[in-house]
């Protein structure tokens, strides 16, 4: 069945996650840094009330930012969103937004940090994720890319067009994500691992080169150059 036939019957819920330790830009939390006139974490969560096919989000905020997220949700009207605390590592806190998901066959899981999300990128990954279960976006790598030891040599050069550079958005199954947040304790840098462990298929589908995730004061530069262009 396609996306379009099974969209009203689709219940799905997106995790922003962005209860990161809080780094600071221009003394702001890079979270709520203004971005073409919004907090920098307005911009992933409009686009996911602005989507149908999503019907609950849930932002997971660090204790510092608890109340200006609350605030945010209601300045901005963000009917289907809610907060809750994040936790130490990434994965800690997408444990907390995948527990205060209701009722979901799918989630979406998305950095917070990663404003440039569109309708497009959660749409096409849904579509991706029907086929296996799981997909994330990712993007060919352009650069060629070594593997090197702790001495600086390098061990190792992988054929560079079998390589991508893992982003957000990453969609499962909702059974499939949470079994795998489980069973998989050890320290991850994206959810697709945890379900690669169990030994599912995750498909990649592409992403977007200005699908950004925002770091240091040279990413929200670009940010910015981005935003004025969209
Ligand atoms: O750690 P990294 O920079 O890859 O973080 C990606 C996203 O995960 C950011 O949006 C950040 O706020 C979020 N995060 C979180 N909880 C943590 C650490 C990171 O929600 N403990």
């Amino acid at each position: 069945m396609s996306l379009r036939a099974q969209r009203s019957n689709l219940k799905v819920g997106a995790i922003i996650v962005a209860a990161g330790s809080g780094e600071r830009i221009d003394n702001i939390d890079k979270i709520f840094v203004p971005l073409g006139g919004k907090p920098l974490l307005a911009w992933s969560v409009d686009t996911c009330q602005r989507c149908d096919l999503v019907q609950q989000i849930v932002i997971t905020l660090n204790n510092n930012n608890f109340e200006l997220g609350q605030n945010l949700v209601k300045e901005r009207a963000w009917s289907k969103a809610t907060i809750c605390l994040g936790g130490l590592r990434r994965q800690d806190s997408v444990k907390e937004g995948l527990r205060k998901l209701k009722d979901c066959d799918w989630a979406i899981i998305h950095d917070g940090a990663r404003p440039f999300l569109t309708l497009d990128l959660i749409q096409n990954g849904l579509k991706a994720a029907m086929e296996t279960g799981a997909a994330i976006a990712a993007v060919p790598v352009k650069d060629t890319t070594k593997l090197a030891d702790d001495a600086g040599l390098i061990t190792e050069t992988p054929q560079r067009d079998k390589l991508w550079t893992a982003q957000t958005p990453q969609i499962f199954r909702f059974g499939m994500i949470t079994e795998a947040y489980k069973k998989v304790t050890n320290e991850v840098t994206d959810d697709a691992t945890m379900v690669e462990r169990l030994g599912y298929k995750v498909k990649l589908y592409l992403g977007a080169y200005n699908n950004i995730k925002v770091t240091t004061p040279e990413d929200l530069a670009l940010a910015k150059i981005i935003a004025q262009n969209i």
